[in-house]
């Protein structure tokens, strides 16, 4: 790698990049906000001089930020088959739609066997919430059903895909809620709503990989009583223990700052709920 540069790279060549990765075949249908492309270009840029070199970072960096590798539904069939579940109004029949949805992403697939008691035993903690913010959320906000949440309920969603929050804002329309599924880079641009609880579900450890140390000053940003950071006590494969080391990522995040802790440990999923105003 070439040394850190002082940002030399040709601006044209960024906007080129920037062009070419939002419109590629990989990419576009997910319709990716160019704010987060950028800003994956300016880190690079902080790094090396070399145009090949930013280009390789950048690609490897968007590669595990959108991570296709974790699993996607058919987002068509996907609105077709919520539309037929919802017909029925059976809440067992709504589940099953769900659940399907939620097996197609390793995320939630690694969570359908603990969903019946994941909530329950979370709002048990935090108190029943009214505004939900779901940071990085994936199909998370499938699991609507096992929630339980009031009618009035305000639940804002947010990722980079598009795709995923149509399917979402489906959902929610399907339920009578708003839809505030919301196209956000949330590292880039945090959330200013005020909220009752934030999911910030099996991401802390990949906010790291993009850039380093960047949790401590996002989870300041953060307006929520209670900030659920959830962590895999295994890695993807199953074959690695992670929580000691996901607990250590927690309590580094958090050093110094004047915060109280709770762990909710479930099968393959810790929870750390931090309180934020205490
Ligand atoms: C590992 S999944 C998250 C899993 C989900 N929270 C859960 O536990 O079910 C990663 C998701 O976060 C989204 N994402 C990653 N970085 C993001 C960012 N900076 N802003 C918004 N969404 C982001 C990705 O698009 C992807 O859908």
């Amino acid at each position: 790698m070439s040394k850190p540069s002082r940002n030399s790279i040709d601006p044209a060549l960024s906007e080129a990049l920037l062009t070419s990765l939002i419109a590629s075949r990989k990419y576009r249908s997910l319709d990716l906000p160019r704010e987060t492309v950028l800003d994956l270009i300016q880190r690079a840029r902080e790094q090396t001089d070399d145009p090949r070199e930013v280009d390789h970072i950048v690609r490897e960096k968007l590669h595990h930020l959108v991570a296709p590798y974790l699993g996607d539904p058919d987002y068509l069939e996907c609105q077709h088959d919520l539309d037929a579940a919802y017909q029925t109004n059976d809440p067992q029949t709504i589940k099953i739609a769900c659940q399907k949805i939620l097996a197609t992403h390793a995320s939630t697939r690694e969570r359908l066997s603990i969903l019946p008691q994941f909530y329950e035993r979370l709002f048990a903690f935090t108190g029943q919430p009214h505004i939900i913010l779901d940071l990085a959320c994936a199909l998370n906000p499938f699991a609507l059903p096992w929630m339980e949440l009031p009618a009035d309920v305000q639940y804002y969603a947010y990722d980079l895909h598009q795709p995923r929050l149509d399917a979402i804002n489906h959902l929610f329309v399907l339920n009578g809620m708003a839809a505030l599924a919301i196209h956000q880079d949330i590292l880039v641009n945090p959330p200013t709503i005020e909220a009752d609880v934030a999911f910030f579900f099996k991401e802390a450890h990949r906010f790291e990989q993009r850039r380093r140390g960047c949790n401590r000053d996002f989870w300041q940003q953060i307006h929520a009583r209670h900030l659920l950071v959830s962590l895999p006590t295994k890695n993807l494969t199953g074959s690695h223990p992670k929580t000691e080391q996901h607990r250590r990522l927690v309590q580094e995040t958090i050093a110094g700052l004047p915060w109280q802790i709770h762990e909710i440990e479930l099968e393959n999923e810790i929870v750390f709920c931090i309180e934020k105003d205490v």
